[in-house]
Order: C-alpha cells, then sequence, then structure tokens
C-alpha cells in the first residue's frame, strides 16, 4: 500500500506517539578520527594562527572548484564583506541581492556603507530572478550578490551577461553551493568572487570559517589584504624574510581563519564528493517519496544543474498551514527549519529602509510556505525513513486531502 494511502496513529501534537523519539536536527557535522588527528597534529606544531595549513588549504580548494585563487576567512560573513571591499564599493553605491537568503547576504553591504536593493526571485528555484533585477537598475549599482539558494546554483549566465554590459561585479554567495555544478561548470568558477561558509550544518567544516575563489590576481591581493587588517605581509612571511617592517595601506580587519581551523577544513574536503553524493541520495529519497504527496511541493531543478542541497526545502500546498505543519512535526521529533525570513522584513531593515512587506510577493509567497527537511551528510537510511513517514503522518494528520 502507498503510503499516502495508509492511515497512520495520532499526530504526537495530539498526545500520539511521536515518529521519533529523540530530535532529529536539521542539519549537523559529521567529525572523523582523521579530522581530529589532523587539528591535534597541528597543536603539536609551531603555528596555531596563520602557518603552512593556510595555504595548504586555499590551495587544495581552488583546485576542487576549478579557480586560480581561493582565499581564507573567519567566516562566510567575513568573506562576503572582504569580496564587497574588493568590488570597490563604497557609501552611495548600491549592490542588487535577492531577499530570499541569510540576512549577513544584505548585511556586508551595509558595512562598506553600500546599500542593498531587493529584487525578487524566480518561482521554480527561488533564486535572484534575472529579469526582476533589469527593472530596479540605477546609475549606482556597482555589484550583483546572487545566492544559490539551498545549493541550485543562481542564473549565472544571465546574470553575468548583465552585469558584463552594466560593469558590475558578480559576487556570488555560494554558502550553500560548495559542490554544485552549472551547465558543466563548478560553482566557485563561474562569478567574479564566489563566497563559501563553512558552517557546521554545510558540506565541510572548520567551526566556523568561510572562503573566497577567484580568478584575478589583483581581487585576490585586495582580499588577502583586507583580512590581515589592511597589512600586506603576514606575521609568518616576515619572519621567513627576516624583516620586521610592515606597512598598514588600507583599513582591513582581523578576518583570518587560523591553522587549527584549516587543517580541520583541508581533513574535510577530502570527503568532500563523498558528502555531496550522499546528500543527492538523501534528496533523491524524498523527492520519490513525496511524488506521491500533494501537501507538499519538492524543490525544482533546472536542466543541466547538479544542485549541492545544503538544504531541502519543500513548500506546503496553498491549503496548508504552514505553522500547524512545522508545529506537528516538531512534535514527532523531526527537526524542520524554515530558511528564510526575507531580509526586508526583518525590523532592522523595515526601519532603516521603509519595507512595510509586499515588495517581492514571490519570495514572501515561498516564505510563508517554506519548510527546510533534515539534510545533511550523516543522516542513516532510518533517519530519512523517519522524515517521510513524519511527513506523510503530519499532512495525514492535519486532513489534507492526499
Ligand atoms: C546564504 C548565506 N550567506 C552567508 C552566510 C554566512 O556564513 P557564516 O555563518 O559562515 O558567516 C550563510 C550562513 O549560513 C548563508 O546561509
Amino acid at each position: 500500500m502507498g503510503r499516502a494511502k495508509r492511515s497512520y496513529p495520532p499526530l504526537a501534537i495530539k498526545g500520539g506517539q511521536p515518529v521519533r523519539d529523540r530530535l532529529l536536527p536539521y542539519g549537523r557535522q559529521a567529525i572523523e578520527p582523521e579530522d581530529i588527528q589532523s587539528v591535534i597534529d597541528v597543536l603539536r606544531s609551531d603555528w596555531l594562527t596563520t602557518g603552512p595549513k593556510v595555504g595548504e588549504f586555499e590551495e587544495a580548494f581552488a583546485v576542487r572548484v576549478g579557480a586560480a585563487h581561493a582565499v581564507t576567512f573567519s567566516a562566510g560573513t567575513a568573506a562576503l564583506h572582504a569580496a564587497v571591499f574588493a568590488a570597490g564599493l563604497s557609501a552611495g553605491d548600491e549592490a542588487i541581492t535577492t531577499p530570499l537568503t541569510f540576512a549577513a547576504t544584505a548585511n556586508c553591504l551595509l558595512y562598506q556603507g553600500a546599500t542593498p536593493v531587493f529584487a525578487d526571485v524566480c518561482i521554480d528555484t527561488l533564486n535572484l530572478d534575472a529579469g526582476q533585477v533589469e527593472s530596479h537598475i540605477t546609475p549606482r549599482i556597482k555589484a550583483i550578490l546572487p545566492v544559490d539558494y539551498a545549493g541550485h546554483p543562481a542564473d549565472l549566465d544571465a546574470l553575468m551577461e548583465l552585469a558584463s554590459q552594466h560593469g558590475w561585479a558578480v559576487i556570488e554567495d555560494a554558502s550553500h553551493a560548495l559542490g554544485a555544478r552549472y551547465h558543466g561548470r563548478q560553482v566557485g568558477s563561474l562569478a567574479h568572487m564566489t563566497v563559501f561558509s563553512f558552517h557546521p550544518v554545510k558540506h565541510i567544516t572548520t567551526g566556523e570559517g568561510g572562503m573566497v575563489t577567484t580568478n584575478d590576481q589583483k581581487l585576490a591581493g585586495r582580499l588577502r589584504l583586507f583580512r590581515n587588517h589592511g597589512i600586506s605581509s603576514d606575521s609568518r612571511q616576515r619572519q621567513a624574510s627576516g624583516q620586521w617592517y610592515y606597512e598598514m595601506v588600507s583599513l582591513g580587519y582581523n578576518y583570518r581563519l587560523p591553522d587549527i581551523a584549516c587543517a580541520l577544513g583541508l581533513s574535510q574536503l577530502n570527503r568532500l564528493d563523498a558528502n555531496l553524493a550522499r546528500r543527492r541520495e538523501i534528496a533523491q529519497h524524498y523527492t520519490e517519496a513525496f511524488a506521491d504527496n500533494n501537501a507538499v511541493v519538492v524543490p525544482s531543478i533546472r536542466p543541466d544543474v547538479d544542485p549541492a542541497w545544503h538544504l531541502y526545502p519543500i513548500r506546503v500546498a496553498d491549503d496548508v498551514d504552514r505553522g500547524e505543519f512545522f508545529r506537528s512535526i516538531r512534535a514527532e521529533n523531526i527537526g524542520v527549519n524554515v530558511h528564510y525570513i526575507p531580509v526586508h522584513l526583518h525590523p532592522y531593515y523595515r526601519e532603516r529602509f521603509g519595507y512595510r512587506g509586499g515588495e517581492f510577493p514571490v519570495a514572501e509567497k515561498a516564505y510563508s510556505q517554506l519548510i527546510s527537511l533534515p539534510m545533511f551528510h550523516a543522516m542513516t537510511n532510518q533517519d530519512v525513513e523517519d522524515v517521510i513517514e513524519a511527513v506523510f503522518k503530519v499532512t495525514e494528520g492535519l486532513r489534507v486531502t492526499i
């Protein structure tokens, strides 16, 4: 009998037995013995901060994503900030980005005194809509920041074309998309600069951490300067050359990623392909299972795109109450989440820029329906089964026609 035709026990939220005894998180890291050993080795070495592991991690990462340069940062947010600096944005400049993202994608513009201009997203991928970008062009626009939502690359061909017509920099926020492919090419080699995050729920982790990749040597130089106080050499380079003298040539920050974290990143990078393969397998299980459930809509994939599946966001159907669905499935001990509250709807953005809601109807409607199901490479087959079981149980229990 198909899952949709079965009858289910009472919902946990109504006093029934939950599908799981313990909460399954929506995302989490996987740390193996070799990761631990690589960190221990660094702890016993001469360099805890900017030592040899930084360069080794950057080189291996650049090779993996097909970029000429990779520059580490203390977080994805710091990497975004540096990319906005490297692109030359400052007070009075504007950049177009998506409202359906984590606030850091827009905040990084504010850090440099620039202003985010939001444009609505495509209804299928929930990525920045190139047509909407065109309708928000002003003479002050200097850059665009597309986000590869959930791990599905944004429409980079159309966006790069628009950017080259207008002389904009393209900073791709690929925090969700390490390992994704787009039209036969790797994310990390498509935009002028591509930003990654190594937060524990991502494809690989360094605890906190981030990276910018670029094929432009000048941009790479500006990125390195920015993460080290605007100082043109680091202490290891000075030690190697026997020099003490250094100059600060622009305003920068301490956004360095330490050797301890880079050792972890290098070790994790060895398992990136396996992690991606597992995430794809889980996504396929979900998609096949939910083909049978008209209360939820699964993520769509454009032709010639291979997403990295950071998230698996479903949208509940129009006649399903997302809040009720969320509370019910949480009670089954399935750790769902919502990505994202559109940035312009946060109180800070409403108060500073006067947004009232209704400006970006596609993103706002999606927000009202989105639920991210658990998705991480260490999920067991039983975990995946539990999620599927809970989705059917809840949609049935909410008396949705399925
Ligand atoms: C789309 C997006 N951009 C930026 C960030 C910020 O990255 P980090 O947490 O490494 O600072 C995140 C983090 O989750 C993200 O999802």
